[in-house]
């Protein structure tokens, strides 16, 4: 990495409901990547970034409500993807707003080109960036995005 390392290089990555279930979801929106090789991925671009990335994933709203008020003062940043929560959840939303944290959202699939109900998110304006449909990929330009932000 030809920048200098960041002083401010902790990420949590956040994964929400049915992520866990990777690798048996569709295909064609989702890849064939289970949960666990997908953050294994993450990993390896983290280290290639000089971020030190952890992980989080649960299907409990009120967990993954919980986990971002812990968050302040642990991390730097945030990658959520949040899952079918990203359409409809105000407590997360409130949560993110608590949490205070630069963040970027991400989707593997492109959820402006599938249902209505997916175009909707509620926690998109409160993100730097958001970005759906490049699959892994898309974590490594968060990745990108948010060591930039990070480095202003
Ligand atoms: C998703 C898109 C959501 O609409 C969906 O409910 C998910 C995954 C994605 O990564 O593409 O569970 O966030």
């Amino acid at each position: 990495m030809s920048a200098a390392r960041p002083s401010r290089n902790r990420i949590a990555v956040m994964h929400g409901v049915n992520l866990d279930q990777l690798g048996r979801r569709p295909a064609g929106h989702y890849g064939t990547l289970n949960l666990m090789q997908l953050e294994a991925r993450i990993s390896d671009w983290g280290a290639e970034l000089d971020l030190a990335v952890q992980f989080f994933q649960t299907n409990h709203e009120g967990h993954f409500v919980e986990e971002l008020h812990r968050l302040e003062d642990t991390v730097d940043g945030l990658i959520l993807n949040p899952g079918a929560w990203t359409h409809y959840s105000w407590a997360i939303r409130d949560a993110l707003e608590i949490a205070g944290l630069p963040a970027i959202e991400v989707h593997l699939s492109d959820v402006h080109a599938r249902e209505e109900w997916r175009r909707v998110s509620v926690i998109g304006d409160l993100c730097v960036a958001t970005i759906a449909g490049s699959g892994p990929d898309g974590y490594r330009d968060a990745l990108v995005r948010l060591r930039e932000e990070l480095a202003r």
